[in-house]
């Protein structure tokens, strides 16, 4: 049993793993060509391009490219009409924004648990957080894994509810075949630097809706409406334009994505295989019907009974010793600083007058996102599965050398 890097043993990895993002000459040429334009926000040919390249990516019929995911979902909520009064229910497992998003429009985030295999949102706690309030899902594809849309679809329409997927993580994914971000009423994206398709910043927006599309075009381009003129404002909107400059970049990102997700999936699967050798470590699990993650992150689920109480904090310093980048992401939401004194409760959307319910994000306890979030799970981020076979193996060896080496992590 070779000594750990921690000891002062050989690292398993010297080598660091691809970066992100890639810059290439094609990435160069694009921006150049809107340098050379002189057209540099709207009105340019790389925005239309992209709309159209991103609605036909996402098997949608429309696109608004906007400046970030989090005003793709505030945007999204608002065209569906969710606002002061109205509940949406959002996992507590995402990043801040799925909740943020609903309270910028006035509306009222309700917090359901999640699945603690697939870590996605689960459509019974769901169902359970409806009230007569209820007027949207957030379905989260946290990872890119996609959620049990199914079981949400269902719910949406018995309830009468609008189903907004947080796509931000999930470019390219599939569920039951489809590609994620048309299922539900809207689809939002990221473009922030660290997502599988990037352009530093951005967001987009994807629906099969004709008339939430007409609605999400004026509000992000301050109340414009495609057939009208400059100064032709019909609806209350905003500046929340996407540059020529994203869109270049974007366009680069969507050439090379086919073979960077054929990596991702292929390394995916050899780390999946390796996992299963490893007593304690799990891969997230798909939920029924999801049928390709897009692997944003690659999340590990950790059973600490089974590597005889060794502390997720403790394999970690361990496994970073050696050369693997990994970390363990999340708290749950409802346990941010914003939620136990950040908002004003006495004032909107808390005590609005359309507002007839009560929240109380203190008293929250999950059960699964609290376990998942102390120690059950950690990240590796998506550019580690951009390397060749070798590379994953490496990383399979080193959680491998850190499971067998865990009675001495215990005791020194
Ligand atoms: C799940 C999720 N939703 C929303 C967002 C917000 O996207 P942005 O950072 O582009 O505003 C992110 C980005 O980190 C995310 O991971």
């Amino acid at each position: 049993m070779s000594k750990l890097a921690l000891f002062g043993g050989p690292k398993v990895r010297e080598k660091p793993f691809p970066s992100w993002p890639v810059r290439d000459e094609g990435c160069k040429k694009r921006l150049a060509e809107v340098v050379d334009s002189g057209i540099w926000g709207i009105g340019g040919g790389k925005q239309a391009e992209f709309v159209r390249r991103f609605a036909e990516f996402c098997e949608a019929s429309h696109c608004v490219a906007c400046n970030s995911g989090t005003t793709a979902l505030e945007i999204a909520l608002r065209a569906a009409g969710i606002g002061p009064g109205d509940e949406v229910i959002v996992p507590p497992y995402t990043f801040i924004a799925t909740a943020s998003a609903a309270i910028y429009v006035g509306a009222i985030p309700v917090f359901a648990d999640i699945d603690p295999e697939t870590l996605t949102i689960n459509p019974n706690a769901a169902e359970a957080a409806i009230t007569e309030r209820t007027a949207a899902i957030i379905a989260v594809h946290i990872a890119g894994m996609p959620c049990d849309m199914a079981a949400l679809t269902g719910l949406a329409r018995s309830h009468g509810l609008k189903l907004i997927e947080d796509c931000a993580q999930a470019h390219g994914a599939e569920y039951g075949g489809r590609r994620v971000g048309a299922l539900g009423d809207a689809g939002c994206f990221s473009f922030q630097s660290s997502k599988n398709i990037t352009a530093g910043e951005g967001g987009a927006l994807v629906t099969n809706d004709d008339a939430l599309y007409g609605r999400a075009w004026s509000i992000h381009n301050v109340g414009r409406v495609p057939e009208g003129g400059w100064y032709d404002h019909r609806v209350l909107g905003w500046n929340l334009r996407i540059t020529e400059f994203q869109c270049a970049v974007l366009l680069r990102g969507l050439e090379l994505w086919p073979d960077q997700d054929a990596r991702r999936q292929e390394n995916a699967a050899r780390l999946r295989g390796h996992l299963e050798d490893i007593p304690g470590l799990r891969a997230q699990a798909f939920p029924p019907g999801a049928t390709k993650c897009a692997y944003h992150l690659f999340p590990v689920l950790y059973d600490q009974e089974s590597l005889d109480g060794l502390p997720l904090a403790r394999f970690l310093e361990a496994l970073n010793a050696e050369g693997i980048p990994a970390w363990t992401g999340y708290n749950p939401l409802y346990r941010e600083g914003v939620f136990l004194d950040g908002l004003d409760m006495k004032g909107c959307p808390f005590a609005c007058k359309f507002y007839t319910g009560k929240v109380d994000y203190r008293s929250l306890d999950l059960p699964n996102v609290e376990r998942i979030c102390r120690g059950g799970a950690f990240w590796l981020f998506h550019s580690l599965l951009l390397g060749d076979p070798s590379d994953t193996d490496d990383i399979g060896e080193a959680m491998h050398k850190v499971y067998e080496n865990r009675a001495e992590l215990l005791c020194r």
